[in-house]
This record gives structure tokens, sequence and C-alpha cells, in this order.
């Protein structure tokens, strides 16, 4: 295998890059910094059990992105997120954050599970269970109180400090999860579907203060789902993902004006004929 500073080197000149289509490209969208390549994929493969999962996976990420991945179960969505947090190192090829291998868990990069219920300590209240995160990256206890009441407030908890898991819905408990993520003051937060087991109205809330995360805090965001309208509302790039082996089958670049609106972003003519593709894409890619 190639070292890593020999292809750091490599990937700073820019020479031996994976050969992408204009359609691979990252489009200049108005949230990122274009040019500002945060996460790489760089020709990752997989293997797990002495099986292929993921072959092949050459993706580039911008500072202040949001990458959305669907394919069907068992594709690899989990598993393409698993090499970026650091658990599912790759067989071949590399994962880089910043041009640096991502070897083990780093604080920088924060996951959030679609299992809330398990993410969560029940025995926390909402500020404890922030300040965990804190306690984790040791950071002085002066000030946590304050933005601990930052964080809540930010995600719509404010007021829901002195509340147990149990004492909240789903929605508030998956806030309280996202709160926590932010209090690592994390570049990238990894999500797992995360909004899978919540409800339409309360998904779309969500949705909707991902988004003003993202445009607040320049955060990069690696999302899965299943959902394909969720995929396109949310996302610059949605990465489409075919199994056996798990390999990028397409991506499809978002032109969709900012901020998301989700009335009238969903009825624009570029989502409708986008999410025309994808589903037509999807329904070709099953067996
Ligand atoms: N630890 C493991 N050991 C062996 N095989 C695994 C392991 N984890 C996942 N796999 C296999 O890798 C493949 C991809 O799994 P992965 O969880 O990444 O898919 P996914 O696209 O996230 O699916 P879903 O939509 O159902 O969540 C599957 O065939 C799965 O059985
Ligand atoms: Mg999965």
């Amino acid at each position: 295998m190639i070292g890593y500073n020999k292809v750091s080197s490599v990937l700073a000149r820019g020479a031996m890059r994976p050969v992408e289509s204009p359609a691979d490209r990252p489009s200049g969208g108005s949230r990122a910094d274009p040019g500002a390549d945060l996460l790489e994929f760089w020709r990752v493969d997989v293997e797990l059990q002495g099986r292929p999962i993921l072959s092949g996976i050459d993706l580039s990420i911008r500072k202040g992105e949001i990458v959305c991945v669907v394919g069907p179960s068992g594709s690899g969505k989990t598993t393409m997120l698993r090499t970026l947090s650091g658990f599912t190192p790759p067989t071949a090829g590399q994962v880089l954050f910043q041009g640096q291998e991502i070897r083990k868990p780093r604080r920088d990069i924060a996951i959030v599970f679609q299992d809330y219920g398990r993410a969560l300590l029940p025995w926390r209240n909402a500020a404890k269970n922030v300040e965990l995160a804190m306690e984790a990256a040791n950071k002085p206890r002066a000030g946590r109180a304050a933005e601990i009441e930052r964080l809540l407030t930010l995600m719509g908890l404010g007021g829901h400090a002195d509340k147990y898991p149990a004492q909240m819905s789903g929605g508030m408990q998956q806030r309280l999860q996202i709160a926590r993520c932010l209090a690592q003051t994390p570049s990238v937060i990894l999500m797992d579907e995360p909004f899978g087991a919540l409800d339409a109205m309360t998904r779309q809330t969500l949705q909707d203060e991902v988004l003003k995360l993202v445009a607040a805090m320049q955060t990069t965001v690696f999302f899965v789902t299943h959902d394909l309208e969720e995929a396109i509302y949310l996302a610059d790039r949605v990465i489409a993902l075919q199994p056996n082996p798990g390999r990028i089958a397409r991506i499809f670049d978002v032109d969709l004006p900012s901020p998301r609106d989700q009335i009238s972003t969903r009825e624009h003519p570029a989502f409708l004929k986008l999410r025309r593709q994808l589903f037509d894409f999807v329904k070709g890619a099953e067996p």
C-alpha cells in the first residue's frame, strides 16, 4: 500500500487523482467555499469478513457542503459513513480529513444516530447530556453552562434543560442529540438516517434546523437517508450507491435556490425533475 505521506504529496500536486466525469465534480453551491475540500475518499475499498462491501469510492466533499447518500439497503451507506467516522478503516485507499488520513474517531467529526433513545443517557437531564460532550473534550467548567444554554436554544430546546430524555418527544430527543454533537464543535456531522423514526412534520422541522446550522456554522454534513425527497431538499449533491459491492453509481448536483423552503423548494421544477431522475434511478437499480 502506498504510504500516507506519499499519497498526500501526490494529492497536493493534484496528480494521480481519480479521473472524474464532469457530473462527478462538485458544483459551485452558494453555501460552500469552492475549492476547499475537507473530506476525501480516495480509491476506497472496504472488505468485511472477506466480503467486498465498498469498491473504488472516489469522492471529495467541500467545507460547508451537505452531501446526502441514498441507495438500496445493503449498498454500503452506513459503511461509507463509518469510514469517515474512523470506526471502519478502508481495506484499500484512503479516507482523508483536511488531507490527513482518518485512522480513528476524532472530536471534530461528530455522529448523530437514528436511535436517539440509545444515544442519550436516560439518567442525565438535557443540560447534562450536552455537558457529556464537553466533559469528553475536557472543556473548562467555566463557561459550560452558558454554552449549554446557547446550544439548547439553538436547537429549539431553550427552557427544557432540566427535562430527562423520557420526558421529551422523539423530535426533542433528536434535537438534544444534535445539540450534544454541536458541543463537540465539530467541523463535520455524520448523520445516519437521523430522522427515520420521526413523524413527517417533525422531520421537516429538523431538516430546516440542519440547513440553518450549516448556514450559520459552515458545518459539513454527510447525511444518509432512504428518503429521496429529503435527500434532494437538503443536499448540495446526492450520491447514489449501487450494491454488490457498494459503489457510486451516480452523483446528482442539486441546483436549487437557497435558503430552501418546505413548500416552494419542493414545488420547484428543478426539484421535481431531480425527484423523477432519482426515482427512475432507484427503480432501475432494483434487482
Ligand atoms: N460488521 C460487518 N461484518 C460483515 N458484514 C457487514 C458488517 N457491517 C455491514 N456488513 C454488510 O455490508 C453491507 C453494507 O451494509 P451497510 O450497513 O453499509 O448498508 P446500508 O446501505 O447502510 O443498508 P441499510 O439501508 O439497510 O442501512 C451489507 O451487506 C451488510 O450485511
Ligand atoms: Mg445503513
